[in-house]
């Protein structure tokens, strides 16, 4: 046996995971190499040398969902130059496109060896071996592997937790799915027909996964969910446990520092929710709380089921509890029957709330949803011009949030080496990127920084002191 044959059987197989959109993909992503390990997939940053690629992909609006396939183009191409070395690559697409374009991914892109939905995951190595098994027919027999179920069982109680060492490596940070799909039903969002009906996760699944996290070190849990603040889970005695009641059950963690959750939608913001604000220290005063659109008609053919004055009184309300709670939003311009008045209030809504960041998109037809079938379409180029005035007004406002920082002293997570020597890194309770002097020592605790100044997109700050452990 040569040395070559030795290695070759003892090699681990490499998982390329490349991962779209939001930040439930990201977190599904990891879950989705913690339940290939013990198969012997260890994963790689380099899709040319991996046996398996899986895109992890987002369907919510048209540009994200045709990354897709110009990404399979080039896969084949790479699959091309492994197979003439003898090796291969098995490919597979996951996630929001695949969950809304099963049969049709398979049809457009016979690359693919499997397609499944973020619903299927757990079920992903049965879904290999059975795609092996189609590797050899021939090839005008070749079927891709659907599994585009909302399974009765629930995915989470069958995936395996990711090992001490893996999460250990993945940072001082983690995110954890709370809470999966929505009821809400905006009239532009696919999100209730890819990830389906509102499901959350039992406490006790919660807490033992947030236990094993800090027990590897994290010190910050951001809480995900597409409407996170619905969260209704139910307890060891089966009473229902709301988003504010979980987060004082995980502020008993010990080790546990810092909780984030996103994203929320305003109708779910309950008193219990904004009482935790008020009482946990480790509930983080940053909250991504998305308007989309200022004006009352349009918010009512988004079916958002509010109004923009119930907006604005319900950030007074949190900010009662809060005070120096910080507000980001999400937006959208040019919505079906968007006049320049009602885009007009959208700005007015921005200046009126203040926010620390703001994400904004120009609205994007999504095939199923009820917008799609709305006429009074708004052109492309008035979208555009709205889009940019919207971004001009957000961007000033971040930069003053950003300078409005300076001379306060802020507790940062210190989570890494800086950018030049003899700095390290972090984030503010803001989500702000920090960066100071600072010996490695500091990376891994919260520690007091006086901010100094701005740059682009981070602060930068000086050392006050170690906070007493
Ligand atoms: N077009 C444009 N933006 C959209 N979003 C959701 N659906 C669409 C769409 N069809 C935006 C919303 C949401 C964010 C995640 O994406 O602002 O809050
Ligand atoms: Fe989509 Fe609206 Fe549900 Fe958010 S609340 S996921 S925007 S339908």
């Amino acid at each position: 046996m040569t040395e070559h044959d030795t290695l070759s059987q003892t090699a681990p197989k490499r998982v390329f995971i490349k991962t779209y959109g939001c930040q439930m993909n990201v977190y599904d992503s990891d879950r989705m190499a913690d339940a290939l390990a013990p198969h012997g997939y260890v994963p790689t940053q380099d899709a040319a040398e991996a046996d398996l690629v899986l895109l992890n992909t987002c369907h919510i609006r048209e540009k994200a969902s045709e990354k897709v396939f110009s990404e399979l183009g080039r896969l084949k191409e790479l699959q091309g130059e492994r197979r003439a070395v003898g090796a291969d690559m098995m490919i597979g697409v996951a996630g929001c496109v695949a969950q809304a374009e099963g049969e049709e991914i398979a049809r457009r892109a016979p690359v693919v060896d499997l397609v499944f939905g973020p619903q299927a995951y757990h079920r992903l190595p049965d879904m290999l071996a059975r795609a092996q098994g189609q590797r050899h027919m021939h090839p005008s027999l070749k079927k891709a592997v659907i599994d585009t179920d909302f399974p009765e069982e629930d995915k989470f109680a069958h995936l395996p937790a990711a090992k001490k060492e893996v999460t250990v490596k993945r940072g001082l940070t983690a995110f954890l799915t709370v809470q999966e799909g929505c009821d809400k039903f905006c009239s532009f969002c696919v999100v209730p027909y890819t990830r389906g009906a509102e499901v959350s996760r039992p406490v006790h699944q919660v807490l033992d996964e947030a236990r094993r996290l800090v027990d590897a070190g994290v010190r910050e849990i951001t809480l995900l969910g597409q409407n996170v603040n619905a969260y209704h889970g139910l307890d060891a005695q089966g009473r229902d446990v709301g988003l504010g009641q979980l987060a004082y059950l995980l502020a008993e963690i010990s080790g546990l520092e810092r909780l984030r959750y996103t994203t929320s939608h305003p109708r779910d913001m309950d008193d219990a929710l904004i009482a935790a604000h008020r009482d946990l220290p480790l509930l983080m005063p940053y909250l991504h709380l998305p308007v989309q659109s200022g004006s009352d008609r349009i918010l009512k053919a988004m079916n958002r089921k509010h109004t923009a004055a119930e907006y604005l009184a319900l950030i007074e309300k949190i900010k009662a509890a809060r005070p120096d709670m910080a507000l980001s939003g999400d937006f959208i311009v040019g919505f079906p029957g968007e006049t320049d008045q009602d885009f007009e209030d959208t700005l007015t809504i921005i200046r009126e709330t203040g926010y620390a960041s703001a994400y904004s998109f120009k609205y994007s037809t999504r095939p199923g949803t009820p917008g799609a079938s709305l006429g009074d379409q708004v052109p492309e180029e008035v979208k555009t011009e709205r889009l940019y005035r919207l971004q001009d007004l957000v961007n000033r406002q971040t930069t003053d949030f950003h300078a409005s920082c300076v001379g306060k002293t802020l507790p940062v997570l210190i989570e890494r080496v800086g950018r030049m020597p003899g700095q390290v890194g972090g984030r503010s309770p803001y989500l702000q990127a920090v960066h100071l002097e600072g010996s490695t020592e500091l990376i891994g605790a919260i520690h007091q920084v006086e901010i100094i100044g701005t740059s682009t997109n981070s602060l930068v700050g000086r050392l006050r002191q170690a906070v007493a452990a």
